[in-house]
């Protein structure tokens, strides 16, 4: 969920609307407001569906002029997304209004506890329970901060509350456990969002919260104190995404904007990451060259796209340093007891940093003593700040909820951690490593030549789209990963049944879903150097049109072999094999965008999904 709060001058409809629209692709099932009015009345509308069915009922029925305010928009996890289920809740005698990110755990004791009071509930939601307990407890002193303490230490889970009371017009107040809450500070003028995109349009200057703390905003500041009530602080950020970043310019989609930043979004993640010396420098590292040193394993945690990029860095890591490497969707991560000690490091990929599945996984790596390096797009968010060394993605803010620049920028930063370990540890292949940074530095480049040349790709996946069929993607070595991703790509955007696998596993199984047409999207590694890889996935594209399938071979330029064979040929420029993923999935990520777009999909906002998912 997208969570807004704003105390100052303007207008608060405005700033927490605005505020909305740039955070909703952390959840659009509903969308709602509350404001203060300076008579001392909480006016609220909220609406199901996407934010902008609220905007056309606040557009028709304004509400009263207002300063202070509260906003959220809804990843629907307790209760259906509906007018009724819509965020803010109020409490019982309707003096406190709440919104609320995560899941409260302990909701149905404490549910039966206020019935029982006589409370009436008037949704199916988790969050009603807090609007509640803050009524009760806020009617007792009439101090939201520390009404908000007291509630807040009664729940169980993950939560982000912002709140605020009629009788205070000029105060919001939030809290935060597990889940995320920024602050943004003005001039005269303070922000809460579940991210700095809530704000960027105001103000750069940022503070993060740490765990269990309550922050309040007014006209004069922001105090800052722990759910025991005992003043606390956070800590100063400046943010240095671009507010143009959060805009279309120009493109029908931010998808479309994204895929063509790719270049820029590269080239920022490895500028300055390399020293004089040819040595990677990370962001931040609270771990020695020792420690480093004494690492004998690796596991890498992510879901979705991230855990794509984190199976790339697995084929990386192991050449490059001679590590052993698992990867792991990291909602499995800690439920299977992993083997985990002091020489253990694992690598958290995570473009929000928030994302709950990852941050549970980093915080059972850190209860079992191992060192957790976080690869991360947004400072100032929890599973970096949580890390014992930390290298930022550079990519901007990504809007799409389909993530494609953040995936090539953590793929690069990847190699770096890749590298910097192999350069640590002593450096077995000094000749390739210096081969690859230079590789790696003209990848931008290519990646930009990629993108001039996707008419090819927008043709072929409108006359997907015209079949309707189901897509299946194959690829060996790195291309499985970019294969997974092709597919994980179509069912996001496009609503269609797409797989990815190893190519040399479809004979033993899935080879039975080709018929007469199957479009069958096959990664092809280059015919240089490996050549044997080469050869094997050859045979496998011969398997499927054997059968009936129709071949969309992704390859390098010049391959002449894959030419003869496939239906349909689209050109990457050469590369080293381990940073070929960086080429070919640039064409896949269009190919789904067009075909989506070809059957009339919301292509930054597909159905049922989230961009941040802060639950378990
Ligand atoms: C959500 C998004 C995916 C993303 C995944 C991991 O499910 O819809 O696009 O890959 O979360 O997000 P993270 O922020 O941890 O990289």
């Amino acid at each position: 969920c997208g969570i807004v709060g704003y105390v100052g001058r303007r207008s608060a409809v405005d700033v927490v609307l605005d505020g909305l629209r740039r955070l909703e692709y952390r959840g659009y099932d509903s969308a709602g407001i509350a404001l203060v009015s300076a008579d001392g009345r909480i006016e609220v509308d909220k609406r199901a569906g996407k934010l902008a069915n609220l905007e056309a009922a606040l557009a028709d029925h304004p509400l009263p002029e207002s300063t202070c305010g509260i906003g959220h928009t809804r990843w629907a996890t307790h209760g259906v997304p509906s007018d009724r289920n819509a965020h803010p809740h109020r409490s019982a005698d309707g003096r406190v209004s709440l919104i609320h990110n995560g899941i409260i755990e302990n909701f149905g004791q404490l549910r039966a506890e206020l019935e029982a009071d006589g409370i009436e509930f008037l949704s199916d939601t988790d969050t009603e329970v807090a609007a509640h307990l803050l009524g009760r407890e806020y009617g007792a002193d009439g101090d939201l901060t520390a009404a908000m303490a007291r509630v807040c230490r009664r729940l169980e889970g993950a939560f982000t509350l912002l709140a605020v009371a009629a009788d205070d017009p000029d105060t919001v107040v939030g809290a935060r456990r597990n889940s995320p809450l920024v602050v943004g500070l003005g001039e005269g003028e303070y922000f809460l969002g579940s991210d700095v995109a809530a704000f960027i349009a105001y103000t750069t200057e940022a503070i993060e919260l740490g765990q269990d703390q309550i922050v309040t905003i007014n006209r004069d500041g922001v105090a800052v104190s722990g759910f025991d009530g005992a003043p606390s602080e956070g800590k100063p950020f400046s943010v240095d995404w671009d507010i143009a970043a959060a805009e279309k310019g120009g493109f029908d989609t931010f998808m479309a904007k994204e895929i063509h930043e790719q270049p820029q979004a590269v080239a920022d993640t490895l500028r300055g990451r390399i020293d004089e010396q040819g040595q990677i420098v990370l962001d931040e590292v609270r771990m020695s060259d020792q420690d480093f040193r004494d690492i004998d394993k690796v596991f890498i945690v992510a879901c979705g796209t991230s855990y794509h990029a984190g199976l790339v860095t697995k084929y990386a890591i192991e050449h490059w340093t001679r590590i052993p490497c698992e990867v792991e969707l990291a909602s499995e991560f800690r439920y299977r007891d992993p083997v985990l000690d002091r020489s253990t490091l694992v690598v958290a990929i995570s473009q929000s940093g928030e994302t709950m599945d990852t941050l549970m996984a980093v915080r059972h790596a850190k209860d079992q003593k191992a060192r957790v390096l976080s690869i991360s797009n947004t400072v100032g968010s929890t599973i970096p700040r949580e890390s014992d060394a930390v290298l930022y993605t550079r990519a901007g803010i990504e809007v799409a909820v389909a993530s494609t620049k953040a995936f090539l920028t953590q793929l690069a930063a990847c190699y770096l951690v890749g590298l910097h370990l192999a350069q640590v540890r002593g450096i077995k292949y000094a000749d390739e490593v210096s081969a690859i940074l230079d590789e790696l530095v003209a990848a931008p480049g290519k990646i930009a030549k990629v993108i001039e040349n996707l008419d090819p790709v927008r043709e072929m996946a409108r006359e997907c789209a015209a079949s309707g069929e189901r897509v299946l993607f194959i690829g060996r070595h790195v291309g499985y990963p970019v294969a997974l991703e092709g597919a994980l790509k179509l069912k996001e955007l496009a609503y269609l049944h797409a797989e990815g696998f190893a190519a040399g596993e479809l004979k033993h199984g899935p080879i039975s879903l080709i018929e007469a047409g199957t479009p069958v999207v096959a990664i092809v590694p280059s015919p240089r150097g490996r050549s044997l890889l080469h050869d094997k996935i050859i045979s496998n594209i011969q398997e499927v049109k054997a059968r009936g399938a129709k071949v969309i071979a992704v390859c390098e330029e010049g391959d002449k072999i894959t030419a003869v064979h496939a239906d349909f040929v689209i050109e990457t420029p050469a590369s080293p094999t381990l940073l070929a993923p960086l080429l070919t999935a640039v064409p896949l990520q269009e190919f789904a965008a067009e075909l989506a777009t070809a059957l009339g999909r919301d292509i930054d906002q597909p159905r049922n999904l989230a961009k941040s998912v802060t639950v378990e």
